[in-house]
């Protein structure tokens, strides 16, 4: 979807470019072990209590092992390789070549890359049939108008649960993005991206979903919105 202030296809140029480079660096150390700074330590301890929440709900959709589950923007493959030790088949599709090959990396170390598939893809462009569909911390980087077409794309390979995230709009949040991000200026874009909770019931409503579980998680300097949707 584009329109005078947003364009699809440079939005995911960047992103693509952001995280093949520095964004890779910065997020592989976030989502590894490396020794962190006290802000990007909330950020990895939030994100963490997100995986949990989010294992747990896919878990209790009674989901049988050996389902098929689509890791939309898997990045290091936290999420991918914990679905796969669990006996879930997973398609793990990132736009980042470099994310996709940590995600490879890790899983062979693991053992189960045999239970992978590996794909350099984007979430408006990847395809199949899914038996769940999960989507964490991506969405995130979108504005409104790319939300909902990107949205659209996961929400249509799956008649099962779609567990994800995004920033629900907040006030301070929204001044903290005015006076300026920590990114460089050319990257700004890829910073955090608020959505209003009018613009995520619309699309949810078009796409004839409903919300089965929702929950605040904010840690520090990690804050998201962890959702768990499904066909009405
Ligand atoms: C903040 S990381 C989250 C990674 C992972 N989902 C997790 O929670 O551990 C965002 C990831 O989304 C990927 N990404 C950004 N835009 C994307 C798009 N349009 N399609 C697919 N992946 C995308 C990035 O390359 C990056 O790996």
């Amino acid at each position: 979807m584009s329109s005078p202030s947003f364009n699809v296809e440079e939005h995911k140029k960047m992103l693509q470019s952001y995280f093949n480079g520095q964004g890779f660096q910065r997020w592989a150390s976030i989502y590894g072990d490396d020794k962190l700074s006290t802000v990007r330590s909330t950020v990895r301890q939030g994100h963490a209590v997100m995986m949990d929440k989010a294992f747990e709900w896919l878990q209790k959709t009674g989901l049988p092992k050996g389902s098929k589950i689509l890791d939309a923007g898997c990045g290091t493959g936290l999420f991918t390789i914990r679905l796969a030790k669990s006996g879930y088949r997973v398609k793990a599709a990132d736009i980042a070549e470099q994310m996709v090959n940590k995600t490879r990396e890790d899983a062979e170390k693991a053992g189960v890359a045999g239970n992978v598939e590996f794909e350099v893809n984007s979430i408006e462009s990847v395809s199949g049939t899914f038996d769940a569909v999960v989507c964490f911390d991506v969405l995130i980087h979108y504005p409104a108008e790319g939300f909902a077409h990107a949205f659209s794309n996961l929400a249509g390979l799956t008649k099962g649960p779609i567990i994800f995230t995004y920033a629900p709009f907040n006030n301070i949040l929204a001044f903290q993005h005015w006076i300026g991000g920590f990114f460089p200026k050319k990257e700004r874009r890829t910073t955090i991206q608020m959505i209003k909770d009018k613009e995520m019931q619309r699309v949810l409503s078009e796409l004839g979903l409903k919300i089965v579980s929702q929950q605040k998680i904010s840690f520090g300097f990690y804050h998201t919105m962890l959702m768990h949707v499904a066909r009405r």
